[in-house]
């Protein structure tokens, strides 16, 4: 018996060996958002044959036509990659019995409760599971709570009578994609995997290789689903110092951005972290909560998340105040008053408003009885509550509106412009930083 499964893993994992070393394994990609379509072309570019599959019809047939929806994924690239029939798209699951590797990158959000929504990685499985066969490795990339592949995947797996590790290759990846960023993508951030057995770890390590530039195998999908959630947690946790210290700073009338920019110069032991209006954006609002939520079962108290997660929470409130007072010390009461929100994307250079802290301050501008437009050149609509607002032209707004408060840094913006006709400006994001004026209120 012991002899029979070792020749069974050795033929599966050969077999799998083979084709990624012949670029002849069918790369499968569950999940086609900001981190499913960039890692499906990147294997595209490395010449395999890449079937993307999503639950969205509309983003299929978009895909297929060669039209990217993702800012970092350009059509052109699409286009070449569909022509030559390396990428295709589609949202029949069945196809999943002929490929290798499947990947899995569905969203996995907060429920109100803050607790992990866990429906969409299962509804994912569920489907991968229906089709599954021996010989394939499958790996979830979706930001997750430690132990979800080992205690939530496998399981769902293993009740086809496959057996990982031995039939199949079962591993866990973080997705560390940073939209936007121009020097740091898909292909060369040091990919980390980790799988359920040493065998799938190998398997994960192998395949990423073919496509990117550096992986780093670790020894659990535990270890590796930690890894993601120990880097946003960092972050998030240090963000939320940075505000509080914003608001110490406030009050005692030293400038924040100051005081970090000459801390930065410290060569050893120091990482800037900036203030802001909040978190935004998939993964720093939430991820830290999916751990809190398993350590709170370990009977573990996440004291630093909690604390971090109510600091960032109050950020937009401060920032309304700092526009309201801003608003008073010029004579006008924000009630009735115009504030152009410039900037509604949650971070500068790209389109994603998803947890956007721009929109809570502007949803609690207008309860406060204001009058709010915005302006973004990545964000030409937004959906604020059940209302779709334009974004404006911003000169001509920024002109009108009694207070500009600048939400988000995008590089594209003529800021001397906005100075020169804003009345007054409330800079949430230092862009004003070399600007002296009295129009100007920092953060
Ligand atoms: N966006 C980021 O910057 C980022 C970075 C690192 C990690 N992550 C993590 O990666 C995961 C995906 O995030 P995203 O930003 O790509 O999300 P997204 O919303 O952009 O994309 C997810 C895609 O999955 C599709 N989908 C939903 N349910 C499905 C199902 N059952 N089967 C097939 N497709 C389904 C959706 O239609 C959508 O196209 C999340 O866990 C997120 O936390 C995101």
């Amino acid at each position: 018996m012991q002899a029979a499964v070792k020749i069974a893993t050795a033929t599966a994992g050969e077999a799998l060996r083979e084709r990624f070393a012949a670029r002849t394994a069918r790369v499968g990609v569950v999940g086609l958002g900001y981190v499913g379509l960039p890692l499906a072309l990147e294997f595209a570019k490395a010449g395999f044959s890449v079937t993307g599959i999503d639950v969205e019809e509309e983003k299929v047939a978009r895909l297929n036509w060669g039209d990217s929806y993702i800012q970092d994924v350009s059509s052109d690239l699409l286009t070449g990659m569909v022509n030559n029939n390396r990428f295709s798209a589609t949202s029949d699951f069945s196809v999943i019995a002929e490929l290798d590797t499947i990947n899995i990158a569905v969203p996995t959000p907060l429920r109100k409760t803050k607790d992990p929504d866990m429906s969409y990685v299962v509804a994912a499985c569920q489907q991968v599971a229906e089709h599954m066969g021996p010989g394939k490795l499958v790996i979830l990339e979706s930001t997750t709570y430690p132990g979800t592949t080992d205690e939530l995947v496998l399981p769902m797996l293993e009740r086809t009578g496959l057996k990982v590790g031995e039939d199949f290759f079962l591993c866990f990846s973080p997705e560390r994609i940073d939209p936007g960023n121009p020097k740091y993508h898909t292909h060369n951030i040091p990919k980390v995997v980790g799988g359920i057995t040493p065998a799938c770890t190998e398997m994960g390590r192998l395949f990423y290789s073919q496509a990117l530039e550096k992986v780093i195998p670790v020894s659990s999908t535990s270890v590796a689903e930690m890894v993601k959630l120990l880097e946003n947690t960092f972050r998030m946790i240090n963000i939320g110092l940075v505000n509080e210290l914003a608001m110490m700073c406030d009050r005692m009338g030293i400038n924040i951005w100051e005081v970090i920019d000459a801390a930065a110069t410290k060569p050893f032991g120091f990482m800037p972290f900036y203030p802001g209006p909040g978190l935004g954006g998939h993964c720093i609002p939430i991820d830290p909560f999916y751990l809190s939520w398993k350590s709170k079962q370990a009977g573990i108290e996440a004291r630093f998340i909690e604390l971090a997660g109510y600091i960032n929470g109050q950020m937009p409130h401060f920032l309304v105040d700092k526009v309201q007072n801003a608003l008073n010390d010029a004579g006008k009461p924000l009630k009735g008053s115009h504030v152009h929100v410039l900037g509604v994307a949650y971070k500068r250079d790209i389109d994603d408003v998803r947890e956007s802290p721009a929109l809570d301050m502007m949803l609690l501008m207008e309860q406060k009885g204001a009058q709010v437009t915005y302006s973004d050149p990545y964000v030409p609509t937004l959906r604020l509550c059940d209302r779709e607002l334009k974004s404006c032209d911003l000169l001509a707004m920024g002109a009108q509106a009694d207070c500009v408060l600048v939400a988000t840094d995008h590089t594209a913006v003529d800021y001397a412009a906005v100075l020169e006709r804003a009345r007054l400006i409330v800079d949430a994001r230092n862009v004003f930083k070399n600007h002296v004026s009295a129009k100007i209120v920092r953060l």
